[in-house]
C-alpha cells in the first residue's frame, strides 16, 4: 500500500508517498481503508524528530482518520465490513490502510461527510477528556480556551457553547477572533493586542473563569492563575511558548486552584474506550444535531502532505487540515 514516509526527520524533513507494508488487524482491531486523515501539530513535531511515537505504535504519521472498514480482527463483534467510521490511532493514519483498536472507533455522525469526519476524533477525545474528566467542567462553568482557532480550540468552543456555557477564547488575529465568535465564543481576545487577564476580569466583574484550557504555557501559566476564578481548574495540553516558567504559586493557594496537564496518545485502549463511550453519549448527538461541526480549513491530496504541514506551520489556518486518499 501507499503511505507517507519521512525522508530525513529533523527541521528540514521531507514527506513523500512510498510503498509500505499493509497492516493486518490484530485481535480487537479493525482494518480501515482510509478516505481522509487529520493533520495535527503533533505530526509536525514527530516529523522533526521531537515527538517519538509511544512504544508499539506505527512509525507512520497520523493520529486520526475516516474511512470504511475493510477487515475485522479476531473478537470484533460490534462492527462490520463496509461500515463508515472515524477513529483515533496512536499512529499510522497517513496511509491507505490502518489497523485501529476498536476502543478508538466512532461512527461517522449524520450531517458530517466521510472526509470531514477525519477531523473529529483527535480534537474531540482531547477536549472531552481534558475539560470534563480532568478539569471537572460542568455546564455552569465559564471557560477560557487558548488557541481558539486551532483544531482543538474550534472544537472546545463549540462544545462549551452548545452546552450553554460562557466561552472566552484567545487567538492571534482579527480574522481568527471573528471565527471564534462565530463558533460561539462570547468574546474572543486577540492576544497580540489585548491582555486576556484584563479582558476576562472585566467581562466577569472581576471574578475570572472557572475552567481554562491552555496549549501555550510559558508566561500563560501564571497569567492563567490571574484569569481563573476561585476554585478554578486549569489544564495544559501543550507548552508551545515553553514548559519552563517562573511562577508565583501563592496565587494558586489563595484562589484554591487546580493545575493539571495530560497527553492522550500514550493512554491505554481501555482509557481511550471510556472517552469514546462518553463522546458517543454526550457529544455525538450534538454533532448529529448540527450544533457542533468539524471546521475544516482545507483538504490536501495525501501526496501533498508536505504542503499540508507547511500550511499548519504557517499558523494561517483556522480549524482542521485534512489529507485525502
Ligand atoms: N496533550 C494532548 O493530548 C494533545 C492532544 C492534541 C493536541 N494537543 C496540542 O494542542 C495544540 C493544538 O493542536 P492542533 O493540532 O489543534 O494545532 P494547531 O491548529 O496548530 O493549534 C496551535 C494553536 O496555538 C495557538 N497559539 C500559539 N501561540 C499562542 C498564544 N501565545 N496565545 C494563544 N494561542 C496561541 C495558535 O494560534 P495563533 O496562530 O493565532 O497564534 C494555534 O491556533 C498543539 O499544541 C498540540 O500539540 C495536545
Amino acid at each position: 500500500m501507499k503511505a507517507i514516509s519521512i525522508k530525513n526527520p529533523g527541521q528540514a524533513y521531507v514527506l513523500a508517498l512510498a510503498e509500505a507494508e499493509k497492516p493486518r488487524p490484530r485481535a480487537g482491531e479493525i482494518l480501515v481503508k482510509v478516505v481522509a486523515a487529520g493533520v495535527n501539530r503533533a505530526d509536525l513535531l514527530q516529523a522533526m524528530g521531537l515527538y517519538p511515537p509511544p512504544p508499539g505504535a506505527s512509525l507512520t504519521l497520523g493520529l486520526e482518520l475516516s474511512g470504511e472498514i475493510a477487515e475485522l480482527g479476531d473478537g470484533v463483534v460490534n462492527h462490520k465490513v463496509g461500515d463508515r467510521v472515524c477513529a483515533l490511532v496512536a499512529g499510522g493514519a497517513y496511509a491507505e490502510y490502518v489497523a485501529v483498536p476498536v476502543q478508538g472507533v466512532l461512527p461517522v455522525p449524520k450531517n458530517v461527510s466521510l472526509v470531514d469526519a477525519a477531523g473529529l476524533p483527535e480534537a474531540h477525545f482531547t477536549v472531552w477528556t481534558n475539560l470534563v474528566d480532568t478539569a471537572r467542567m460542568t455546564r455552569k462553568d465559564s471557560v477560557l480556551i487558548h488557541g481558539g482557532s486551532s483544531g482543538i480550540g474550534t472544537t472546545a468552543i463549540q462544545l462549551c457553547a452548545a452546552r450553554g456555557q460562557t466561552v472566552f477564547a484567545t487567538a492571534g488575529s482579527v480574522e481568527k477572533c471573528k471565527a471564534c465568535e462565530a463558533l460561539g465564543a462570547a468574546r474572543a481576545i486577540n492576544y497580540r493586542s489585548e491582555d486576556f487577564v484584563e479582558v476576562v476580569k472585566a467581562a466577569t466583574d472581576g471574578k475570572g473563569v472557572d475552567v481554562i484550557l491552555d496549549m501555550v504555557g510559558g508566561d500563560y501559566i501564571e497569567r492563567n492563575f490571574h484569569a481563573a476564578a476561585l476554585w478554578g481548574r486549569i489544564v495544559n495540553v501543550a507548552y508551545q511558548s515553553g514548559s519552563r516558567a517562573t511562577v508565583d504559586f501563592s496565587l494558586m493557594l489563595r484562589k484554591r486552584l487546580t493545575l493539571a496537564a495530560t497527553t492522550l496518545r500514550p493512554r491505554s485502549n481501555e482509557e481511550k474506550g471510556a472517552i469514546r463511550d462518553a463522546l458517543l453519549k454526550e457529544v455525538w448527538p450534538l454533532v448529529e444535531a448540527g450544533r457542533i461541526k468539524p471546521l475544516i480549513d482545507g483538504t490536501f491530496p495525501i501526496a501533498d502532505a508536505q504542503a499540508a504541514h507547511a500550511r499548519m506551520a504557517s499558523s494561517h489556518h483556522i480549524g482542521k487540515i485534512l489529507l485525502t486518499l
